[in-house]
């Protein structure tokens, strides 16, 4: 697949849920009001689509959320789309979470072909972590990591840096991922819908906020790449791989490879864009063909990038989608 500007489009990320057992400031408001159930795929529908669109090219698929593991039927999700990896269709079936529910799920996960899954974690500090999260615990997350670890999971940090809230926690953050072997990607926060928070006042750009890291140690650009736009550096001699996600700072839409499809059966073009396509309701009327036009569509509706500075600034308009919709 390509979309109109030439990208070959080969990653789909499913937000299977947009719901989540925690409320992380830069990601919701207080007081959020989720889909009602009737309105969701169900998983013979997410299943049924995500191989039409495996059919047309998509070998990477990442499951995420809200929290995609408060789903109650997730775990015949993982079954069924872990089957496609063992068949050879797709390279890759991974899962993005906030890894309260690891020591459940762990197991499942890597028995169903899940190689390596990325963890939201934003500090170590017990209560920094209760607060970002607005009441969640770190050590239940530190435990799920581990689980997924013992299951031979391959585990990568996610840590949104958060001007004045979270820099002092990037050095025991990295010296944690180094000795337990994860790698660790800084995000710059990005204004998904209102949060109550001034997105504005809370950016602080990858390079600023890993200054901790760079006067303590050495860091090298290094050519490895993930599905995902993060950039690599080595941190020596500590031995972390450090990803860098620079939505804000140096702008990667150019290598953009990605769809989403939301757990109300929309395909969104891109992650700082409106632009969307309905499959449940086309999908239900006219049987699981209609997949083929709409992506088709849905492929010419691309941007070229997204307009987040501008956002920012407040010289475009705002998006008001929660970033728990699309899962980021
Ligand atoms: P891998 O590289 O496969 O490990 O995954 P990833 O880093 O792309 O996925 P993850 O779900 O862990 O996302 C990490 C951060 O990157 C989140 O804040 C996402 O919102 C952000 N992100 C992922 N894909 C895109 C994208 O296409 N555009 C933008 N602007 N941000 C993205
Ligand atoms: N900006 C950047 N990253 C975000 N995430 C959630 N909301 C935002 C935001 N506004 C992150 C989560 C998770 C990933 C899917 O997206 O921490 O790791
Ligand atoms: Fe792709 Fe949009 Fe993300 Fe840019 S912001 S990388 S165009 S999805």
């Amino acid at each position: 697949m390509q979309d109109g500007f030439g990208r070959k489009i080969d990653y789909l990320r499913i937000s299977v849920t947009d719901r989540c057992n925690f409320r992380c400031q830069y990601c919701m408001s207080e007081n959020m009001t989720f889909m009602p159930k009737s309105e969701l795929l169900t998983l013979e529908e997410i299943t049924l689509i995500a191989e039409r669109f495996i059919g047309h090219g998509i070998r990477k698929i990442r499951l995420t959320g809200g929290e995609p593991l408060v789903r109650r039927d997730m775990s015949d999700v993982i079954q069924r789309l872990g089957r496609k990896v063992e068949s050879g269709d797709l390279e890759e079936l991974t899962l993005t979470t906030n890894g309260s529910l690891l020591r459940e799920y762990a197991d499942h996960l890597a028995q169903h072909h899940v190689a390596r899954i990325n963890v939201s974690m934003d500090t170590l500090d017990p209560d920094r972590f209760s607060e970002i999260t607005r009441g969640a615990r770190v050590e239940q997350v530190l435990d799920g990591i581990s689980a997924a670890k013992e299951a031979g999971i391959q585990v990568k940090i996610n840590m949104v840096a958060l001007r004045d809230f979270n820099q002092a926690d990037l050095l025991p953050m990295a010296e944690y991922c180094a000795e337990q072997g994860h790698d660790l990607t800084v995000i710059e926060t990005m204004p998904l819908g209102d949060t109550g928070s001034d997105r504005k006042l809370e950016h602080i750009s990858a390079e600023e906020f890993i200054a901790p890291l760079a006067n303590n140690y050495e860091i090298k650009p290094i050519a490895h790449r993930s599905s995902g736009p993060a950039k690599y550096a080595a941190v020596d001699p500590l031995g972390l791989r450090l990803g860098m996600i620079t939505p804000l700072s140096n702008n990667f839409c150019d290598g953009c490879n990605r769809l989403r499809l939301t757990t109300d059966g929309k395909i969104f073009m891109c992650l700082g864009h409106n632009a969307h396509v309905d499959l449940r309701g086309a999908v239900r009327n006219e049987g699981i063909e209609a997949v083929d036009r709409l992506l088709q569509k849905a492929l010419k509706l691309k941007p070229l990038r997204h307009e987040f500075n501008a956002q920012l600034d407040g010289s475009a308009e705002k998006l008001e989608r929660h970033m728990n919709v699309t899962g980021g």
